[in-house]
């Protein structure tokens, strides 16, 4: 299996290990699994009876698999499972935006775990610019996200319409202030990509779907309020790394104008108060981990990302343990730790709802 180059340097060299760890735990087919190189490109090899050409499609680093047969690679008949073009999460560039191929790691790697199949209702609820939603409305599932920062939940709002529009796709992207009690508490977007609709230049696309997305401002620890009864098969997100500074730019989010100055709902609600150190990303999953938890249907999964260096992996099982989730963490599931910077060392962990 022939793996994507990524653009991003620093995840690149992580990149053959990552894959290696993710075809253990998604391709039961798979044996024998090792790094390997065709010509100057990385490569994985494996030993199979047969193949799901669904399960190689869906690797985050996917390029082309062969089969060997003599001394010559015949490519596998591997299809493209992606409904819409890639440059829906590669265009956005910011600081703090979540490595596109790590996002779809994190995603496939949750997905895999969900009981059930898709489309899927997927949550990011520390959504930032909408990388994961983006990746899951790729992956031909529906995104829903809470993001404290008004200015990232715009830019994700303005961009959707622009894409949307300038890709010709039928759409709606609404944002509407939320009231409860006559009281203003935040906005939220709806947004709909209708894949199948014709356009005035193309025919209609039978079987496309059409995807929704839902996002709020707001603290993340107000899930619940924000969206009620509803629940998600899936809640995938990349938690704040409490660094001002590293390779991917991550300044610390919880320091944000929004929740500092008390203009979000952290600020409304009485939370505006924290010192620095109730704003560490531990106290903030710790906070918010049991209230995603009574989000997550049951059959459901939770997967986030972290930096270990302000949390250990022991510390963040056992907050997940105590919410009621079951964390897989045998095997290779202990293999995704990998360096990012000096001060970002990312760990990512799954765990069901039973
Ligand atoms: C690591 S970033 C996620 C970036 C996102 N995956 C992307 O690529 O755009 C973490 C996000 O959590 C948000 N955040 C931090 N604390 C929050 C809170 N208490 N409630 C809601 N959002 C919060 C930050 O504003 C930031 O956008």
């Amino acid at each position: 299996m022939l793996l994507n180059p990524s653009a991003n340097h620093v995840y690149r060299q992580a990149t053959v290990a990552l894959s290696c760890a993710e075809l253990t735990v998604t391709a039961p087919f798979a044996s024998e699994i090792t790094p390997c190189r065709i010509g100057a490109a990385d490569a994985l090899g494996f030993q199979a009876d047969e193949v799901d050409e669904l399960v190689l499609a869906a690797q985050s680093a996917h390029l082309v698999t062969f089969r060997q047969e003599g001394d010559l690679l015949r490519p596998l008949d591997v299809p493209d499972i992606s409904v819409m073009d890639d440059d829906l999460v590669t265009i956005p560039k910011y600081q703090g935006k979540t490595n596109e191929g790590f996002t779809r790691l994190l995603l496939h790697l949750t997905l895999s775990q969900v009981e059930r199949p898709g489309p899927l209702e997927v949550l990011d609820p520390l959504a930032g610019r909408g990388t994961t939603l983006l990746a899951a409305w790729r992956a031909s599932h529906h995104g829903f996200g809470v993001e404290a920062d008004e200015k990232a939940f715009e830019a994700l709002a303005g961009y959707l319409k622009t894409y949307l529009r300038t890709k010709r796709i039928k759409h709606t992207v609404q944002v509407t202030p939320v009231r409860r009690e006559g009281r203003t508490l935040g906005r939220r977007l709806d947004a709909e990509a209708r894949l199948g609709e014709a356009t005035h230049d193309q025919p209609a696309r039978p079987g496309m779907p059409t995807l929704r997305m839902t996002v709020f401002t707001g603290d993340t620890r107000d899930t619940a309020v924000l969206f009620g009864r509803k629940r998600f098969d899936a809640i995938v997100t990349d938690a704040p790394y409490g660094v001002v500074h590293g390779s991917e730019q991550q300044r610390d989010p919880n320091a944000g104008d929004a929740i500092a100055s008390g203009k979000g709902r952290a600020g409304q609600s009485g939370r505006g108060g924290r010192t620095p150190r109730d704003r560490s990303p531990q106290t903030l999953l710790a906070e918010a981990i049991p209230v995603w938890r009574g989000q997550l249907k049951a059959g459901g999964a939770l997967g986030i990302s972290w930096n270990t260096h302000t949390l250990s992996r022991t510390q963040l099982l056992d907050i997940i343990s105590q919410a009621g989730l079951q964390p897989r963490d045998e095997g290779p599931w202990r293999q995704f730790a990998h360096r990012v910077d000096a001060s970002i060392n990312r760990d990512l962990v799954v765990a069901t709802a039973p």
